[in-house]
């Protein structure tokens, strides 16, 4: 069977044959048989809109690999830290390399006094964490000269460290404005994770950091570093690729991350599990959810369609969690909820499954952390991700500025009435 595709365009009689490599073929394909004529794929369903080798996603298997290392063996032996540079440079770090990866970005987690007084001050008591986190990230930039230079590889490399170092202190900001706690000035002495509960939860002089909860921590971030091509990176692509520095397309990617289908499920599933409020009236949740009456937050994904590997391994860490800080009581409702949808052809034929929302949430709130907070967290890791992306967007010579085609389905040309006609 040969790897091509022939495409005729009935009109014309005219042909083309493509070859497909990897499951894709070209669109320029279309371009060749009639360049006025275009694809109809809402929501990017079928359209591969870049070459990238930084994330593997085999949906039917339930497989995700960073660079090739399977999601499993780098949640159970690596650090975030070792799996931010691995998804930049292509290869886990020597030694040597990582000591100095390690250094730069522990080194850059300030951020300027004006960015607490004068910037965060001015948001509402009880603002979201996650707007302010979206606006504090693009606000960041305007303190950076050399934040536009993207085309300077050194200026490039400052932002990423940057950025990757200031996300959990601008996190750990936006939560101790909204408890009206002071903040607490990063420690460089300690690990990536255990520098943000710090941050986060420090009170006295004195704060002792649970090493399974730091570890935990670590391993929530690894799960969530990077995706491929999910809402949020696409916002970070199609931004980028208008050459906007990427404080402000990581803003752009962070405000796609925050929607209720994206990254703000976590904090859906936790509300929805508090308003079921007993394992007695999961079946009838279950029956309003069939009745078209709202989603089983948590469940489905546009990709896995069999499982998905990052909720198997946070259902493992959430009993670690809960070990120390006690069982959280909305788990048995989750438990309930996903035995039952998992026994009903409804999800069953769907092919919806506990996806990465479904547990993390429980985890979060078991640690303290209030609802608001939870799609703030899954920002801080998935930043080394989006950066990964942008400066592959970069380096991509065949890619342009994002600019998509529409299907024009409006008025035909008409005239102008003035209003005392209409
Ligand atoms: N509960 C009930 N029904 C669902 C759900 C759900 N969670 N998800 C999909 N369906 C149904 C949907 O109604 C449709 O049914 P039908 O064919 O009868 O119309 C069918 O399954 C296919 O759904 P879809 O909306 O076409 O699927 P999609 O690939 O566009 O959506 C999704 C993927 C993740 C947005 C969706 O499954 C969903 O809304 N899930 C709940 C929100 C959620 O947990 N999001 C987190 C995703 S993972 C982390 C991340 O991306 O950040």
């Amino acid at each position: 069977m040969p790897d091509t595709i022939t495409i005729t365009d009935d009109r014309t009689g005219k042909t083309v044959t493509v070859p497909i490599e990897g499951g894709v073929f070209s669109a320029k394909a279309i371009r060749e048989l009639d360049p006025s004529l275009f694809c109809y794929d809402p929501a990017y369903m079928s359209t591969a809109a870049c070459k990238s080798a930084i994330t593997y996603l085999d949906g039917d298997n339930g497989v995700l690999r960073y660079r090739g290392y399977p999601i499993e063996q780098l949640a159970e032996r690596s650090t975030f830290l070792e799996v931010a540079y691995l998804l930049f440079y292509g290869e886990l770090p020597t030694a040597e390399q990582f000591e100095v990866w390690t250094h730069d970005i522990t080194h850059h987690t300030f951020i300027h006094e004006n960015m607490r007084k004068r910037f965060v001050d001015g948001f509402h008591y009880d603002a979201h964490p996650m707007g302010m986190f979206v606006s504090a990230v693009a606000a960041l930039g305007t303190f950076y000269e050399g934040a536009k230079d993207i085309d300077d590889d050194g200026a490039r490399h400052k932002q990423i460290l940057r950025l990757i170092a200031k996300v959990p202190t601008i996190a750990a900001m936006c939560y101790r404005f909204s408890v009206g706690q002071p903040f607490n000035y990063p420690t460089n002495a300690l690990s990536y994770p255990a520098n943000f509960l710090n941050m986060m939860w420090k009170v006295g002089p004195e704060y002792e950091i649970d090493p399974v909860l730091e570890r935990a921590m670590d391993i929530l971030f690894i799960l969530h570093a990077d995706h491929e091509q999910n809402c949020g990176t696409t916002a970070m692509r199609v931004v980028g690729s208008s050459h906007a520095d990427p404080y402000s397309s990581a803003a752009a990617a962070a405000s796609a991350l925050y929607g209720p289908l994206h990254g703000g499920a976590n904090e859906a599933v936790v509300r929805m599990l508090t308003d079921i409020g007993s394992i007695d009236n999961v079946a009838a949740f279950i029956e309003s959810v069939k009745r078209g009456e709202g989603r089983l937050m948590g469940f489905g994904h546009r990709v896995y369609k069999n499982f998905d590997p990052r909720a198997t391994i946070i259902k493992k860490t959430a009993y670690d969690v809960f070990e120390v800080t006690g069982k959280n009581p909305l788990l048995d409702i989750a438990l309930k909820l996903e035995e039952t949808a998992l026994a009903d052809s409804y999800f069953v034929d769907r092919k919806l499954y506990p996806n990465v929302d479904f547990y993390s949430g429980l985890i979060y709130q078991a640690m303290g952390f209030p609802v608001d907070m939870f799609t703030v967290l899954f920002a801080i890791p998935r930043t080394a991700g989006w950066l990964a992306h942008w400066q592959e967007l970069l380096n991509d010579p065949e890619q342009k500025i994002s600019r998509p085609r529409q299907w024009y389905t409006g008025a035909e040309e008409r005239s102008y009435l003035p209003i005392v006609s209409r």
